[in-house]
C-alpha cells in the first residue's frame, strides 16, 4: 500500500471513489488524511457481505450495519466515516475539535454526491462532557483513527469511548504507534475498561496492511469482571 502526500487522496469503497482533499500543511494533524483510516474502511470492506457471503465470513455479525449508529471521534477529514457510510452504517455523528471542522465539511462535501447529506457533523472536545451528553449516546460504534498520540488526551478519549458506546457496541479502532508515552499509557487504560480483540494481519484488505497499522475491536468489559 502507498501512502501520498499528494494534496487528493482517492479510496474506492465497492463501487465508489471517495476523494478526500488533505492540507499537510496546516497546524492541525486533522486536515491530513491518516493511514490508519484507510485500513480500518478497506478492512470493513473486505468482510463485507457484498465481497464476503456470511457462512465464510467471520466478521459478519461485528461488521452488519443494518439499523446501527455510529459516532466517529478525531474524525479530521472524514475519511472512516465516509467509508463506513458507504458500507452501509447510515446513521453517523462525525465529530472533531473546531479547527478542523472547515476541512471536516468540506470534504462531506466535495463527496455530496456519494454521501447524500447523510453524515452530520458536530464539535466534540473528548473531555467534554456536556458535548459528550448531547450526542445522545449510546452508539452501536465508536470509530476512531490514529487518535492515540498525545499522553494528555488518553484519559478523555477512553472515557468519551466509554460513555459513548452501547454496552454491546463496540470501538472500531485503526491503530499506529505516534507516541511511546501516550501508547503506554493508552493500553494499560483499555485493558482496565476493554476486551481488546486485535484484527489478524492477514486479515486486513492485502493492498491495504502495513506492519504498522493495526485494527482493533473493544468491546465494554462485563461489570462482574471489572470488580
Ligand atoms: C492524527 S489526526 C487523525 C485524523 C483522522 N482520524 C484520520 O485518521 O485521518 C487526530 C485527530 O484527533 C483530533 N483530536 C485530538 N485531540 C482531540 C480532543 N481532545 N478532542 C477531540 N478531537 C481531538 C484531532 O483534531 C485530529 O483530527
Amino acid at each position: 500500500m502507498k501512502f501520498t502526500d499528494s494534496p487528493v487522496i482517492e479510496l474506492s469503497v465497492i463501487d465508489t471513489r471517495l476523494s478526500i482533499q488533505q492540507d499537510n500543511g496546516s497546524m492541525h494533524v486533522g486536515t491530513s488524511v491518516w493511514p490508519c483510516s484507510l485500513v480500518l474502511v478497506k478492512f470493513a470492506e473486505r468482510w463485507h457481505p457484498l465481497k464476503c457471503a456470511a457462512g465464510d465470513n467471520p466478521y459478519a455479525d461485528l461488521l452488519n450495519f443494518t439499523n446501527k449508529r455510529g459516532v466517529e471521534l478525531g474524525a479530521g477529514c472524514g475519511v472512516a466515516s465516509m467509508g463506513l457510510y458507504l458500507l452501509g452504517l447510515h446513521d453517523i455523528v462525525v465529530t472533531d475539535i473546531a479547527p478542523v471542522m472547515p476541512a471536516l465539511k468540506h470534504n462531506l462535501k466535495r463527496n455530496k454526491p456519494a454521501l447524500k447529506k447523510a453524515l452530520k457533523t458536530t464539535q466534540l472536545y473528548w473531555g467534554n462532557e456536556e458535548q459528550l451528553k448531547s450526542l445522545k449516546p449510546p452508539f452501536d460504534f465508536v470509530i476512531a483513527t490514529d487518535v492515540v498520540y498525545l499522553e494528555e488526551t488518553v484519559a478523555p478519549l477512553i472515557k468519551a469511548m466509554e460513555v459513548l458506546m452501547a454496552d454491546d457496541g463496540v470501538v472500531l479502532l485503526g491503530y499506529q504507534l505516534r507516541s511511546p508515552e501516550a501508547h503506554k499509557l493508552f493500553w494499560e487504560m483499555c485493558v482496565d475498561v476493554f476486551e481488546v480483540e486485535k484484527i489478524p494481519h492477514e486479515h486486513l484488505h492485502p493492498e491495504y496492511a502495513y506492519e504498522e497499522a493495526d485494527v482493533y475491536v473493544f468491546r465494554k468489559k462485563k461489570k462482574e469482571q471489572n470488580s
